[in-house]
């Protein structure tokens, strides 16, 4: 009898892959995360509601960005994530985020993209000595994904971001180069 997934079953991560976004292959998947509620609620930006948004937010911040991936599973985009780096005395630090499809939640997705990127990323990027991630105090999901991904948490900034009108705390992160 064929199995089917259920939440909490790990996919075969053996069909997991980091990737460019391919603008001609990839829009309609990346709409499917941009588009839902449940996936934007702890995100700084707001739920996109029409294509036309989503293709401008591809030509103007994916593309452009250094270090923009899509997590796939047989090459679909089901999820991405990103490392934005700093310049001048800053550029020892950059930021991690990522974000996943919802039905994707739970199997383990997320902590193998944090694990993946954080393998090669002092080799890609040689100026960074510490990757950074901020998330929400209730966003306990991601912590958890961090913490399963070798991050330390340093502590709690009170009232550091709005996100959806709303003046959240947040929790820092950090994982740091091995010197
Ligand atoms: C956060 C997010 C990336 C997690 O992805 P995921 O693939 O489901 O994560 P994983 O399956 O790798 O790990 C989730 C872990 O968090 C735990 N978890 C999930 N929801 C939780 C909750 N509400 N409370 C406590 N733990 C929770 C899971 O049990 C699992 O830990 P375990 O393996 O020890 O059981 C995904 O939910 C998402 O995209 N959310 C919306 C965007 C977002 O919040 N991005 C991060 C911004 S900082």
């Amino acid at each position: 009898m064929a199995t089917q997934h259920h939440q909490n079953d790990e996919l075969d991560h053996s069909n997991l892959s980091i990737r460019p976004l391919d603008p001609a292959t990839d829009v309609d998947d990346l709409m499917v995360w941009v588009s839902d509620d449940q996936v934007t609620q702890f995100c700084r930006w707001d739920t996109y509601t029409s294509r036309d948004q989503a293709i401008e937010y591809i030509n103007k911040f994916v593309l452009t960005h250094p270090y923009y991936r899509v997590i796939c599973l047989n090459n679909r985009a089901i999820g991405a994530i990103s490392v934005t780096c700093n310049t001048g005395n800053d550029k020892c630090r950059g930021e991690l985020g990522y974000v996943l499809a919802s039905e994707y939640w739970g199997r383990g997705v997320a902590t193998w993209a944090v694990k993946a990127v954080m393998f090669t990323i002092f080799e890609e990027r040689p100026e960074l000595e510490r990757v950074e991630a901020l998330v929400d105090v209730e966003n306990k999901g991601s912590q958890r994904v961090l913490e399963k991904g070798g991050f330390i948490k340093e502590g709690v900034l009170r009232k550091y971001c709005i996100q959806k009108g709303k003046t959240r705390d947040m929790v820092m992160f950090s994982f740091l180069k091995l010197v």
